[in-house]
């Protein structure tokens, strides 16, 4: 099938943390000479079949992966992120980054000196603080051990809710890594007497926080209003919606705060089961 000429690219997402299916995307590229720019806000530190994403895909497609920064993220800075990919679009986002700002090397050797720059590109002023840098720094050298903390709480909601009638668990393929950033259960509403809406004010009362990730773009008041749409239009994405909650997940978590989630769950799908 020939590609519509005005596609450009692909952004897969990887969401909560769990990688696409990269290969057969990376093939469509391949075959249609479209770029992958990866929305990996959630997926650090991530892999795909033994390959890191964010790690180059190889150099027969362009590919860009952004990483989120914010401070709900596994590295959380505040605000602020990291792009990876090929080194002369990171040269060129860079600049867009700062004002179109040039610093190159070369340009520190001229007579001019080490104070010349030129502006080169109407760029923007999205660059990242130091301050925020030096948290991120620190952050990342205790990734690895925050992202074990959260495979086990991952590990023990598995194996405390399994069984149970009233949801469905993520699922992880085996030839992946996931970053664990969200655990977002569906309950199986045909078998409960009560919505999410009640289920998520349910978990509250029993003092435990949990959230929805995410409201689909079409039911927002702009792109509804916008292009007419209406929640059944994308039947898949609202569905799902309407069955999801997202457990509480932080590496700060003992033992004994994940077996009170897997308890408050269970309680109330006992108590509002049909
Ligand atoms: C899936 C996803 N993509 C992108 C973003 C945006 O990240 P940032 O706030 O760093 O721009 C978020 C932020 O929450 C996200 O969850």
């Amino acid at each position: 099938m020939k590609a519509d000429p005005t596609i450009k690219a692909i952004m897969p997402v990887h969401l909560y943390g769990h990688p696409c299916e990269m290969d057969a995307i990376l093939d469509i590229a391949r075959r249609h000479r479209l770029a992958v720019i990866e929305d990996a806000a959630h997926a650090l530190p991530a892999s795909y079949r033994g390959r890191m994403i964010g790690a180059p895909a190889g150099d027969d497609v362009t590919n860009l992966v952004a990483f989120s920064f914010y401070a709900n993220k596994n590295l959380a800075t505040g605000e602020g992120g990291m792009l990876t990919g090929p080194q002369h679009l990171i040269d060129q986002a860079r600049k867009w980054s700062l004002h179109g700002m040039s610093r190159d090397a070369h340009q520190r050797y001229t007579e001019e000196g080490s104070w010349f720059y030129e502006v080169e590109l109407p760029g923007f002023k999205y660059n990242m603080p130091d301050v925020q840098a030096a948290i991120g720094i620190h952050q990342l050298a205790r990734l690895p051990q925050m992202q074990r903390r959260r495979r086990e709480i991952v590990d023990q909601y598995d194996e405390g809710l399994a069984g149970m009638a009233g949801l469905e668990r993520p699922v992880q393929r085996n030839d992946v890594e996931s970053a664990c950033h969200v655990y977002a259960i569906r309950l199986n509403l045909d078998r409960l007497t009560i919505n999410r809406s009640r289920f998520i004010a349910e978990l509250r009362q029993r003092n435990i926080g949990s959230s929805v990730h995410f409201i689909p773009i079409h039911i927002h008041p702009y792109y509804r209003d916008k292009y007419g749409f209406t929640p059944d239009q994308f039947p898949i994405a609202y569905g799902a919606y309407q069955r999801l909650v997202s457990l509480p997940l932080s590496p700060k978590f003992s033992d004994g705060d994940v077996a009170d989630v897997i308890e408050a769950v269970g309680d109330i799908l006992e108590q509002n089961k049909h």
